[in-house]
């Protein structure tokens, strides 16, 4: 058990996958893990763990913004040795090219500030996924002809913004899309020598102005479970 997690030691398995929404950690584990279980709901931030295809796999809820989800990936980490985090989530998208319903494998993630601004100070570090892992998605989201994208995205610390003009200096610099909790998972990673990555599904658009219609949200959450389940345990 940890300040915000429940779950007693060995409830939760190796690799973790994490959406903001812990609704969304029920639904996928409902929906794709064998034998899931309830492992943690403190604070009403479900967790779950059941297997995939035999492999053991816990879905932690993150909740919204870079602040919540590293007080999870930190327990995680520190207190349940995970070794594979991949959050799945959804992202605005930045670039004509990047449609509705595609699925963005952040490679890097540019940000303002993260939780560990106060570890680098000067420095602008520079986080960036798990190459392995970031491959493997890849291979598994061409496989599901899903049209995927891989690329930088920013991880901002605030939903409505007040500087239209930093997105526009994303949007120049070709950043693929733009959500709130990818690069304090790189950072966390980095730092504990664990595997990271943000699978991200284009849910709204900054340019275009569209947005995902609510029926089709679960199918296309759906296809990013299966790539980040299939990135984890590479056939
Ligand atoms: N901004 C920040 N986070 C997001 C967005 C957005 O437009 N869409 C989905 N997550």
């Amino acid at each position: 058990m940890t300040i915000h997690i429940g779950a007693k030691s060995g409830d939760i398995a190796p690799t973790v996958l994490m959406p903001g929404d812990p609704y969304r950690a029920k639904w996928a584990a409902e929906t794709f893990l064998d034998g899931a279980r309830l492992v943690n709901d403190v604070r009403g931030m479900l967790g779950y763990t059941g297997t995939w295809h035999g492999n053991l796999v816990t879905i932690q809820g993150s909740g919204m913004g870079m602040p919540s989800l590293s007080i999870y990936a930190n327990e995680l980490i520190t207190e349940y040795n995970a070794q594979t985090l991949i959050r799945i989530g959804s992202c605005g998208g930045m670039q004509d090219h990047v449609g509705i319903r595609d699925v963005i494998l952040a490679m890097t993630a540019s940000n303002i500030s993260t939780p560990s601004r106060g570890i680098f100070k000067e420095l602008n570090f520079a986080p960036c996924a798990d190459y392995g892992l970031l491959t493997a998605a890849h291979a598994a989201a061409t496989a599901k002809a899903v049209t995927t994208h891989v690329g930088g995205i920013y991880s901002a610390d605030v939903f409505y913004d007040e500087r239209p003009d930093l997105n526009e200096l994303m949007v120049r610099h070709g950043i693929l899309g733009v959500e709130m909790e990818a690069a304090e998972l790189y950072n966390l990673a980095h730092r504990h020598k664990r595997k990271a990555l943000a699978v991200l599904t284009v849910s709204d658009h900054l340019i275009t102005k569209e947005a995902l219609p609510a029926q089709d949200r679960e199918s296309s959450f759906g296809d990013m479970v299966e790539i980040a389940l299939a990135a984890a345990f590479p056939a």
